[in-house]
């Protein structure tokens, strides 16, 4: 019996961190076999503060999905965000070598390289080196010049880079809860390999992910992504001025926020009522008006958003992305999100959320993660799906059922992650 072949995602949010088991069913397709929730511990605005909290998160992640799936695995592609994350467009070139000067996928290889050479900071490392096109002898706008003829061979890249200790904590923190690195991604490309359309990538589009600790931006442009921000923003910030606004426990505030939550209250003949609210002690309940809630949630999320614009103009004139916005992760879940974005961006603005995982939401069953119809929403899936998708395309790793028991120590496996060579977003032209 053939090896079954297995592509593990895991997304290690600020506020939860999910574990998705993928069994490859063909080249493009997989079926989900495990899923695992935690609550997220040991991080703070998407970066690992404490490695032994985030790792025993990170550990019940894992085994809820593998006792899920029926299996172990061995290593997960994994998400990264945080501030420490920034990224700089460079340029590359290089003669074609060579009699005929037809261009050879060494000479691809050797133009990305000179591509990647920038000052870079010591405490700071590479991520992802994303070709955005390639010029032979001048002609631009090439995205595939493998057999062209030509004597000079350019490239056009963006690199996306982070602190070298933010990225070894989360590193570290994978390989302490028992799973190797695969590769590690930046968090919307990730979501945006699940969430976008091909045709929205090519007429430019921005992709805003909305999480509990970080808004992930990604903008794209005829194909290409030409900018990517970390904002140390997102939905925990909401949660955090109900409760001081309205003096009642976080866990109460998130709970109103999900049921009752909403940017605008168009009609308060209908919309407005009464809710009821434990004060801060737990002890005694009270009653408020949803008006009063909205009055809290309306400004925050009006500076958030506002913030995201200030970022999205700095990308460049907004025509250039005519397909408009598309935001995904839990934060965009708020009622009226949607609206209140499309007013401040003053650009179409669509919810977007993976299609794969159809039906997942009635499978597993937590309830912490529910939204107020009982159900996982989709638009949390948005980067682990994508993960998925990722590693799918990198290579899917062969597991049993028995697995090997002979694990190597957490320093060789550290050091073999950090002296892999990094691969690339080939297809993100
Ligand atoms: N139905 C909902 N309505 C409003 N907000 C919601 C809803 N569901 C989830 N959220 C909010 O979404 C946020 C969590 O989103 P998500 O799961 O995408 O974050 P994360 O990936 O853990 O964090 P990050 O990406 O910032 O590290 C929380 O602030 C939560 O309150
Ligand atoms: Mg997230």
């Amino acid at each position: 019996m053939s090896a079954r072949k297995i592509v593990t995602g895991l997304d290690i949010g600020t506020t939860k961190i999910c574990t998705i088991i993928a069994e490859v069913a063909s080249e493009s397709n997989f079926e989900i076999i495990g899923i695992g929730f935690s609550p997220s511990k040991g991080l703070k605005k998407g970066v690992v503060v404490d490695i032994d909290k985030a790792s025993n998160s990170i550990r019940e992640s894992i085994n809820k999905a593998q006792i899920m799936a029926g299996l172990e695995v061995d290593s997960a592609y994994i998400g990264i965000a945080g501030s420490h994350i920034s990224s700089i467009n460079n340029h590359g070139v290089v003669a074609v070598s060579g009699d005929k000067k037809e261009i050879k996928q060494n000479d691809i290889d050797r133009v990305m390289e000179a591509a990647q050479i920038i000052s870079l900071p010591a405490e700071e490392e590479i991520i992802h080196v994303i070709p955005k096109e390639f010029i032979v002898d001048g002609y631009k706008g090439i995205k595939d010049p493998l057999g062209m003829s030509g004597v000079r061979l350019e490239v056009e890249t963006h690199i996306v880079k982070g602190s070298s200790t933010s990225i070894q904590n989360l590193v570290k923190s994978v390989i302490r809860a028992g799973l190797e690195v695969d590769d590690i991604v930046l968090e919307p490309l990730a979501s945006s390999k699940s969430v976008l359309t091909d045709d929205e990538k090519e007429l430019g589009v921005i992709l805003v992910d909305i999480g509990g600790g970080t808004t992930d931006i990604v903008v794209f442009h005829e194909g290409g992504i030409v900018a990517t921000y970390v904002l140390p923003v997102g939905g925990n910030h909401v949660t955090h001025d109900i409760a001081i606004g309205l003096r009642t426990p976080i866990s109460e505030a998130e709970k109103i926020k999900i049921n009752h939550g909403t940017t605008k209250i168009a009609d308060p003949e209908d919309e407005d009522y009464y809710i009821e609210v434990l004060s801060a002690s737990g002890k005694d309940k009270r009653e408020i008006s949803r008006r009063l809630l909205t009055n809290v949630i309306e400004p925050r999320t009006k500076e958030m958003y506002e913030m995201i614009n200030r970022q999205i103009y700095s990308a460049g004139p907004k025509d250039l992305t005519p397909a408009g916005v598309v935001l995904t992760g839990g934060a965009s879940l708020l009622d009226g999100s949607a609206l209140l974005a499309e007013d401040i961006f003053d650009l179409p603005v669509r919810l977007g959320k993976p299609e794969y995982v159809y039906g997942l939401s009635d499978v597993i069953d937590d309830p912490i993660y529910k939204s107020k119809d009982g159900k996982i929403p989709k638009a949390v899936f948005s980067t682990v799906i994508g993960l998925i998708e990722y590693g799918l395309e990198y290579g899917p790793n062969e597991v049993s059922n028995k697995k090997e028991t002979t694990k190597r120590n957490e320093k060789e496996i550290t050091k073999s992650f950090f002296n892999k060579v990094k691969k690339w977003f080939k297809d993100f032209f």
